[in-house]
Order: C-alpha cells, then structure tokens, then sequence
C-alpha cells in the first residue's frame, strides 16, 4: 500500500497532526512525516514533544523538511494522499501561490499537479480577506479545505475527542477505515 504523507507546519493544534499520526501508526497505515521549523517550537511548546517523537514508530518515517532529494519531491512517487495538519496560513499561502519554497510545500504541490489527494487543515482566527482567497485558491486546485472545526454532537470529554473527531473526517478522505469516531445516527 503506497504511505501517506503527513505535513506538520507551524499553526497552533500540534495535537491534530499527532492525533492523525498516532491513528495512522495504530492502523498499520505507512505514513512519511515531514515538520516544519515552526512546528517544531509549537509541537514542544504545546505538548512537549520533539520531532523524533515520529522516529522508530512501526511503517512511519521523518523526512527532513530542508532536503527536497527524496522521492515524495517527485510526481513519480507513488502516494495514498497527504494531509497537512495543522497548516498555518503562510504554509497555505505558500501553496497557493505555487512557491515549493520547502518540502511540505514541495509536495503538497506535487498532490495537486498529480490530481492526487491534499487534505488541507488550517487553524487560524479571525480569517483575513487574504486567508480566505487563498483558501479558496486551494479548494479550486483541488485540495480539501478541513479546518480544524471539531463538532460537538460526540460530547466531547477533552481536546483528545476533539483531535479525534479531526483524524476520524481526515480517515474517511483518505479511504482508511475507521470506527473510532462514531457516525451521526440520526
Ligand atoms: C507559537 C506560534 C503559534 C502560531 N500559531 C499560528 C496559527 O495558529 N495559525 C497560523 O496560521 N499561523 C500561526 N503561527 C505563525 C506561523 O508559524 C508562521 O506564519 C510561519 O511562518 C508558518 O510557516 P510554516 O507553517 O511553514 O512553519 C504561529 C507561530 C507561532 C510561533
């Protein structure tokens, strides 16, 4: 099965990224991770984590967001999807504007010019005139606009639900089975 890819960038919710990837890892899914700079602060600042938190899981692997030279930078490479969670909005931007100017964004580009899946989950409040064209700029490319929006019709008992309400929408994008956010009956 071809991996996902999982794009960490500098937006406040690291708890969203690690959620999805925790989900990923526990499903078996081969998952490649990449972590932007900013990232890095906000996952140690939030939660306390480094980025080789995403090392030595079983199928996962960390990229280094400075290295274009590896084979998710190419459209030959064959991926399951990727999802970018959560993107800030100069991340987003970025994207929007065609501008590679790191992995994340590399690749990111890559989905869309291939036609392939991007699931784009930004974070950011109030949303300026800016955020919401380029926003608009990515749906139309074809990228899945998700922002980190949680429900509450699960009755969430703290963040965990939340992200998990985030990872189960994020799963069911990607085609990957899940049961453990518990479908509107009704
Ligand atoms: C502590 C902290 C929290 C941030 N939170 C957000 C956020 O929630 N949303 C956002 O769009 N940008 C946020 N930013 C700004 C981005 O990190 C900044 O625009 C950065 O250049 C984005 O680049 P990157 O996502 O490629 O790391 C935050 C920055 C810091 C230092």
């Amino acid at each position: 099965m071809n991996p996902v890819i999982l794009g960490i960038s500098g937006a406040s919710g690291a708890i969203y990224g690690k959620e999805i990837f925790d989900r990923l890892v526990a499903a078996g899914v081969e998952t490649q991770v990449i972590v932007t700079s900013t990232a890095e602060h906000i996952l140690h600042t939030e939660l306390g984590l480094s980025k080789e938190y995403f090392l030595n899981k079983p199928g996962a692997a960390l990229l280094d967001n400075a290295r274009f030279n590896v084979p998710a930078a190419s459209g030959s490479f064959l991926t399951r999807g990727m999802v970018i969670v959560p993107c800030s909005m100069g991340c987003l931007g970025r994207i929007a504007g065609g501008i590679s100017s790191d992995l994340v964004e590399r690749v990111a580009d890559v989905h869309l010019k291939e036609r392939r899946k991007l699931i784009v989950v930004p974070r950011e409040t109030p949303l300026s005139d800016i955020h919401m064209e380029n926003m608009l700029r990515l749906s139309r490319a074809g990228a899945i606009m998700m922002p980190a929006m949680p429900a509450f019709t699960h009755h969430p008992k703290g963040v965990e639900d939340l992200a998990a309400f985030i990872a189960g929408r994020v799963f069911d994008h990607l085609g990957i089975f899940q049961d453990f956010m518990p479908r509107y009956a009704g």
